[in-house]
Parts: structure tokens; C-alpha cells; sequence
């Protein structure tokens, strides 16, 4: 058994020894869930039961849930982040609160795994009198009583810059800090979103390291939540208590939740008390490989990067693999296809010139067979997938290098041979179409090369609209050519989907602007749609809201996409949840005469949807129900 088996499983048996029901791993993508498109923490899942919803295995869950956070791709390459982790978590739904899960968190890791007591620091909330949520001084309290029992005096007190670490052990910060739900801090909150304080804890990887000193933050005092790399956060509980309000208030939730989750590979590095998460057998394997395949070694600095970003992706790319996400074009498939180019090229950083995922997925394939069934299952699958991807892009990988010296030397030889050369959006476009380079890819090469981008982060959201730009082109253009022929009309599916914007539109005109999508369901005899309302429907608000759907669909409006920022999509009108999860271009779908003026729906939103509303036919009411406070649940078939 590996570290990593042994950690896993430990957590897991420590937890049903107190009365939890472990369940497995939801899939990385999640399911009825349009509000994003990867599962990135074990919480995601939960929601329902957070709510209040009854989980068929009780009160007390625990998982190990694999996870994967996409918009940590570009943070890979330190010593711990990761793309694809594993989230160890338990929940208390409406069961035990602050004084089981702080103590048992501390006597998993400091009796199970054996942390040393005194390398443990914590945070818990400051309050905010403006937004009605007291300081949590139980949980400062809980933890005082938990160091005394250890032998350690634990000084609390508000995080404040001038003063650092100081003496203290038990940190208060304000919601920037110690606050979580799914969207981030109590302002940014839909309502409806469910959230609360928490309480994260960080081990010490030791002063004598002189991490601080060494970092970009030397100026500035130390503290559990400085990046310098001392502090290693490994858990956070948090108190699921709180359910945003449409007045922008908080209401406690019908029952008090423990969401707790902690990455199965910090925990890991703190065992190991070493800071590298690379160096858990989690990734040893993959690291020793490539050492092999390159004859260089992971410690010299120059190469560690590279040897990071590798691992890293692969073992993203297989898990992805693993649960249907394969190197594509489109929405998920899209982050596979970049993390597996970009392991690629940086594999040739490295000098190897072989073929590199034979010999890698393997590797990786067996440390999850244990613990993942959908991996062992499929290994022939993900290798054959991940190893052909490799093949198509090494193929014109030379040549398109060959190409960008050629085009950089132009750029360069266009100012003088100076070291100062315009690359554009543009010119990386040219090179993701002819070539398929990810953005990353090209950003690395010129950087590399000595052109600097004046900001990474506009240079990436001009080539996305370049891209969507571009998308839409062609796609205008297979519509043209296949019109009429290719739309799939006995899609119940889609009609449905479309039926879900028209119900939207209908409730928001009938009971009020406070309604909010907060799920759907749909499958081929029925749709399913939770949103935001605090009571029943009457029997002449149904009326009126079928009334306003049926007479939609009998005028046979027509359905359009359209691709903008972000920015303007809002502006027109278009509604959104979880804004902030959206990229910079988004697609929002108009129905109504002209999408200017007389729209009656327009949403940010994937697709797809048939093209003119009398497509969706006969329409009924089938229920209505209360799914959680302040949600309500609709059926229609
Ligand atoms: N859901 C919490 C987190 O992801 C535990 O940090």
C-alpha cells in the first residue's frame, strides 16, 4: 500500500468508526450542474443535502473526492498546486457542529497521522457586523481547549500585518479569509447560495527554513495565510449554516451543516514534512520515470518546473480520461487536449525525444486502480485516447516550431534585431488553428524567447474572443449548409432544455425578478427546475405561467445564439448565475422576434437549443414541491 492508499483509507476508516457512510467519488464533471464544468471540491455534490434535502445514506458522509480545479492551471509548477487533487471530506448534515468536527479533525491528524501538535496553526472568522454574521469565538475557544489538551498555550487574536505571527496560534481573519461557498465570499453570493464561516488549518513547514526570508513577501511579516510557502493550508471545516437572501441578508439555513474538506496530498506533504506535494508517492512514480526517460534530475532547479507541470497534467488528464473527458475541441475535452500538448512540449524541455505517454499513463493508471473502479476499467481506453492525442500533436510539433522561429525572427527583424518583439492575440490564433498550440504554448515559447506580453491575462482574453469569434464564423456556416437537414427533431432533450428558458422567463414574469435557476434535471419524459421562491404556487399563478409558455410556443419565436464579452451580454439583459464562473466570452441564447427589443428570454448558456419554439410542442404541468427554504421544484412534461 502506498502513503497516499494509506492516508486515504485511514481518513475514510476514522471517520465510519464515528458513525459516517463513506460514499464514492462523484465524476470530475458534474451532473445537472450548468453552472460549471468541473467538480472542484466534494461539496459540489452536496448541495441538495446541505439544503436540507435527505441524503439516502444519512446524516454523517465522508469521500475521498476527486476533483479538479481548472483555473489552477497556471499556478502549476510550485511546490503545491495541483490541477487535479483529491478532496478527503466528511459532512454533517444537520448532525454534529463546531465541537465534533474541530476536535476529531485534530485528533485525525494529530493521532492518525501524527502530526506534531506544535506545527499546527488555524484560522477561524473575525464576524461581520454589516452582513449580521457573528465572530466565530467558538471555534477560537474549541481550539484553545484542544492545544491546552496537547500541551501547547494557544494564543488567539485578530491577523493584523504589522504585528505577523507574533505569539499566537489562533488567527481571526475577515470573510476575504474564513467564509466559503461555491461563488466565494458573502457579496458575491447568488442568492439562494449556501455558505458560512470556517475554520482552515495550516501546518508549519518551520521557521528555521527561512521560507519567508527567501520570498517575494520578505518585506512583510509572516502569518498562517501568507503565500511565502511556510504555511501549508491542509483542511478547512467549514459551518454550511447560512443561506444568501434576494435582499442580499443571510438567513440561517433550516439545519446547521459541517462541509469539511482537506487535499489528500498537502496532508500528505505535511506527513512527510516536506512542502513539495511532488514528492508524495503520489507523483514520486511518475517523477522517477521521467528521470529516467530524460537522464536529468527533478531537483535541479532549471528542469523542476517542467518536471511539475508534466506530472501534474498527466495525472489530470488520465482521471479526466477516466471519467469520459477526452482530448477534444470543446468544453471539457478542450482542458484535457491543453494539458496533455502542454505536458508534451515541456517533456521536450527536458530533452526527452521518445514517445512519453506509453510509458506514463500506465504509471499513473495503477496508483488509482484501487481506489477509482471507473480507472481500473478503463485502462486500455485512457492509455489508447491519451497516446494517439500525443501522436497527432508531435507530428507537426517540429514543423511548428520550425515555423514560429521563422515567424519570431521576422517580428524581431522588423525592429532592428532589438530584444522587443510584437506578438498579437492574432498571430496566436494562426498558431492554435494551423498548428494546435493551447495559448499556454504559445505564451511559453515567445516568453521564452525574450518577447515580453504586456499582460498575459488580456493577451489570453483577446485570443479566446479571436477563437469565439472565429467559432461563430463556422458555425453560421454549417448551418447554412446542412439547413433544414441536419437539426435532430425528435431530440426530446433539447426541446426540453429550451423549455427550461421559456419556464424561467414565465416564473420570473408571473411571481417576481427574485426568481433564480438553481438546478435542472432533464431527461426524455420530463424536465425538472429548482429556482429561488419562498412559497407554494397557487393554483391562478400556475394558470397564468403555463397561459404565458404555451402561448410562447404557439407564436413559434425564433432561438439565437449570439458570442460576446461577458461584460455586454449582461449589459443587453441577459441573466446569469455564478457569474464569475463564466470565461470572458460567453454564448447567451435570445428567444423572441428581435433580439434587440422584444426578446422575452435571454440567458448565458451552452446549448443546445432548437431554433424556433413551436419545435417544443405541447407543454403540461406535472408538480410543484418544495425542494429546500427557498427553493421551490418544478415538473413539466
Ligand atoms: N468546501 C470546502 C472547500 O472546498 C471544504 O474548501
Amino acid at each position: 500500500m502506498t502513503d497516499a492508499d494509506q492516508l486515504r483509507s485511514s481518513y475514510l476508516a476514522f471517520f465510519e468508526k464515528r458513525g459516517h457512510a463513506t460514499v464514492p467519488s462523484a465524476s470530475l464533471v458534474p451532473e445537472n450542474d450548468p453552472t460549471t464544468l468541473f467538480t472542484g471540491s466534494g461539496m459540489q455534490p452536496m448541495v441538495p443535502f446541505l439544503l436540507g434535502q435527505s441524503h439516502p445514506k444519512g446524516k454523517r458522509i465522508c469521500n475521498s473526492q476527486k476533483s479538479f480545479r481548472s483555473q489552477d492551471v497556471e499556478e502549476v509548477g510550485d511546490n503545491r498546486h495541483t490541477t487535479f487533487f483529491e478532496m478527503l471530506g466528511n459532512w454533517s448534515l444537520g448532525d454534529y457542529f463546531k465541537h465534533e468536527q474541530l476536535a476529531w479533525f485534530f485528533e485525525f491528524l494529530t493521532k492518525d497521522v501524527k502530526l506534531d501538535p506544535a506545527r499546527l496553526y488555524v484560522s477561524v472568522f473575525a464576524g461581520n457586523d454589516g452582513l449580521g454574521i457573528p465572530r466565530d469565538q467558538e471555534s477560537a475557544d474549541i481550539w484553545q481547549q484542544l492545544f491546552k489538551a496537547a500541551g501547547i498555550k494557544a494564543e488567539a487574536t485578530d491577523y493584523q500585518p504589522k504585528l505577523g505571527l507574533g505569539q499566537a496560534r489562533i488567527f481571526f481573519y475577515d470573510e476575504k479569509k474564513n467564509w466559503w461557498s461555491r461563488s466565494g465570499e458573502p457579496t458575491k453570493m447568488p442568492a439562494g447560495e449556501p455558505g458560512g464561516p470556517d475554520s482552515e488549518v495550516f501546518y508549519d513547514f518551520g521557521a528555521q527554513l527561512q521560507l519567508h526570508e527567501q520570498s517575494e513577501f520578505k518585506d512583510q511579516l509572516c502569518h498562517p495565510n501568507c503565500d511565502c510557502g511556510r504555511f501549508l493550508e491542509i483542511g478547512n471545516s467549514v459551518f454550511m449554516q447560512y443561506l444568501k437572501q434576494a435582499d442580499g441578508s443571510f438567513k440561517e439555513l433550516p439545519q446547521k451543516n459541517v462541509d469539511f474538506g482537506g487535499g489528500l496530498e498537502r496532508i500528505l506533504a505535511a506527513k512527510n514534512n516536506d512542502q513539495d506535494v511532488f514528492s508524495t508517492d503520489l507523483f514520486q512514480p511518475i517523477i522517477t520515470e521521467l528521470e529516467q526517460l530524460s537522464g536529468k534530475r527533478y531537483k535541479e532547479t532549471e528542469f523542476i518546473g517542467s518536471f511539475r507541470v508534466i506530472a501534474d497534467h498527466l495525472r489530470a488528464a488520465v482521471m479526466l480520461a477516466a471519467d469520459g473527458v477526452f482530448p477534444s475541441n470543446k468544453e471539457q475535452g478542450y482542458f484535457s487536449r491543453r494539458l496533455v500538448r502542454r505536458a508534451i512540449r515541456h517533456s521536450h524541455k527536458l530533452g526527452i525525444k521518445k514517445q512519453l505517454l506509453k510509458h506514463l499513463v500506465p504509471i499513473i493508471t495503477k496508483m488509482y486502480e484501487k481506489p477509482y473502479p471507473e480507472v481500473s476499467e478503463q485502462v486500455s481506453k485512457i492509455t489508447d485516447a491519451l497516446v494517439k492525442e500525443e501522436e497527432k500533436f508531435i507530428k507537426t510539433l517540429y514543423k511548428a516550431l520550425h515555423e514560429f522561429d521563422k515567424f519570431l525572427s521576422h517580428k524581431f527583424g522588423k525592429v532592428g534585431g532589438a530584444k522587443q518583439a510584437f506578438v498579437t492575440p492574432a498571430d496566436a490564433f494562426r498558431f492554435y488553428e494551423s498548428w494546435g498550440w493551447p495559448i499556454e504554448i504559445f505564451i511559453e515559447e515567445a516568453t521564452s524567447k525574450g518577447v515580453s506580453l504586456v499582460s498575459v491575462d488580456d493577451f489570453r482574453s483577446e485570443f479566446e474572443s479571436e477563437k469565439a469569434k472565429h467559432a461563430e464564423k463556422s458555425r453560421t456556416a454549417s448551418i447554412g449548409k446542412f439547413k433544414g437537414g441536419l437539426q435532430d427533431a425528435s431530440e426530446q432533450t433539447i426541446k426540453y432544455h429550451t423549455a427550461t428558458h421559456l419556464l424561467q422567463a414565465a416564473l420570473r414574469k408571473v411571481l417576481g425578478e427574485h426568481v433564480q435557476q438553481k438546478g435542472s434535471n432533464i431527461t426524455q419524459d420530463r424536465l425538472r427546475f429548482d429556482f429561488s421562491h419562498s412559497h407554494s404556487i397557487s393554483v391562478d399563478e400556475q394558470n397564468q405561467i403555463m397561459a404565458l409558455i404555451q402561448n410562447w410556443i404557439a407564436a413559434d419565436l425564433p432561438v439565437s445564439r449570439q458570442t460576446m464579452s461577458k461584460q455586454a451580454a449582461l449589459e443587453s439583459g441577459a441573466i446569469a448565475f455564478f457569474i464569475e464562473k463564466y470565461p470572458d466570452q460567453v454564448s447567451v441564447y435570445t428567444i423572441g422576434n428581435n433580439p434587440e427589443s422584444a426578446w422575452i428570454s435571454k440567458e448565458l448558456c451552452g446549448g443546445p437549443h432548437v431554433s424556433r419554439t413551436a419545435e417544443i410542442g405541447q407543454l403540461q404541468w406535472l408538480k410543484e414541491q418544495p425542494v429546500a427554504a427557498g427553493i421551490r421544484r418544478i415538473y413539466l412534461k
